[in-house]
């Protein structure tokens, strides 16, 4: 039930990628013979099938080891490729996969401005307008929280952006392949994708980079042979590649119906505990929010014993895969919980593998963990 940190990859997934191990090994950039080009036809194969996603040109889409490189690329490279001192839009519940480089941006003497969020951890449009300068360059914005899955007013921002003449970023991990993305709604000139977060394979993303005018220029994080329009040099893993595109075949076919199952299984889970057990607050928007996130702080426990007790099912406290170093959610302290609900927040991802029963299996481990805790403690007094 931590599918916010992973997936488990659909067994479609890996029958389609299995044959680039082994008979179709070639190297994508091999020009001159067959090897290569059927590898290169499998690359471009799967990026249409991410383009498909995306409702986008393949053209637009450049293969990166994961999000944190899309990240990391878009913050980066925008900003290191435009002129220096430029301004830089980022908020205080975005991933760290955008903080860190923002923070280093601002170390090197770039200018940086992180946004409040509200007590959903959502985004104001108007602040973001209000904090646009004559120097900013770009404006980076999740679609969806990878903690609470507040969804952000990201077509909103976009427009702003668009309309002062400001690039627009989104970390669209999250809400890729469980909500239909569409540009028209939201003009992003650079969005961020990961594999494993849809059933895909670890290792492989995609930063999406606009073409067509005004031109985004972006400085390369690596030099090499000039693969991925110069600007993500690296021999292309095929097997992975072909991964994704799979996957968001996949995600583009069942989405409609899998996010219509996982909100009936997240609001399953949320009703079995509230009917259970008191104390409990929802983390996040009530209704604008991923389909299979539930994330709820529990009065009255401690966060550390009571994971020690939530052995047999996997769910975070705090965010997992936001860092390898665990630290009370910058997320939840950004909206405003105290640290005491934060240490005591447990976040459930609910994905296309989970089922009815191992809702109920959940809700009666976690109902005895804090019944079970809630007595001790008053026992104790
Ligand atoms: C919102 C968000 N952005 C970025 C990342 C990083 O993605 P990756 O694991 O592909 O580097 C994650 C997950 O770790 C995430 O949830």
């Amino acid at each position: 039930m931590d599918n916010h940190a992973t997936t488990r990859v659909d067994p479609r997934v890996v029958e389609a990628m299995l044959p680039y191990f082994s008979e179709i090994y070639g190297n994508a950039a091999s020009i001159n013979h067959q090897f290569g080009w059927d590898a290169s036809d499998a690359v471009e194969a799967a990026r249409a099938q991410v383009a498909a996603l995306l409702k986008t040109d393949a053209d637009n889409l450049i293969f990166t080891s994961g999000a944190t490189e899309a990240n990391n690329l878009a913050l980066k490279g925008v900003m290191r490729g435009a002129a220096p001192g430029g301004h830089l839009v980022v908020n205080a519940a975005e991933h760290k996969a955008v903080l860190d480089p923002a923070k280093r941006l601002s170390r090197q003497g770039f200018d940086v401005t992180v946004l409040p969020v509200d007590q959903y951890g959502m985004v104001d449009p108007q602040q973001v307008e209000e904090s646009l300068e004559e120097n900013t360059v770009l404006v980076s914005v999740m679609s969806a929280n990878n903690e609470v899955g507040t969804l952000n007013p990201v077509d909103e921002i976009a427009e702003i952006c668009r309309k002062r003449g400001v690039l627009f970023h989104c970390d669209a991990v999250q809400s890729l392949g469980k909500l239909p993305w569409d540009f028209e709604a939201v003009p992003a000139d650079l969005v961020s994708l990961s594999a494993h977060k849809m059933y895909g394979p670890k290792g492989i993303g995609v930063l999406y980079v606009r073409h067509g005018s005004p031109r985004i220029k972006i400085e390369p994080l690596f030099d090499g042979g000039g693969h991925e329009r110069h600007l993500r040099s690296g021999t292309l893993p095929v097997p992975l590649i072909v991964g994704l595109g799979k996957a968001a075949e996949v995600a583009g076919s069942e989405m409609a119906a899998e996010s219509t199952r996982l909100r009936q299984l997240r609001d399953r889970l949320w009703e079995g505990l509230q009917h259970r057990l008191q104390g409990l607050q929802l983390n996040g928007h009530p209704d604008r929010r991923l389909p299979g996130n539930l994330n709820v702080s529990i009065e009255g426990v401690d966060g550390e014993a009571l994971m020690m007790r939530l052995k047999e099912i996997a769910v975070s406290s705090g965010s997992a895969c936001t860092s390898a170093d665990p630290q009370p959610s910058h997320v939840l302290r950004a909206m405003g919980v105290s640290d005491a609900l934060t240490r005591a927040s447990l976040r459930f991802g609910l994905g296309r593998f989970n089922t009815d029963a191992e809702v109920d299996f959940a809700i009666d481990i976690v109902v005895d963990a804090v019944t079970a805790l809630r007595n001790s403690s008053n026992g104790e007094q």
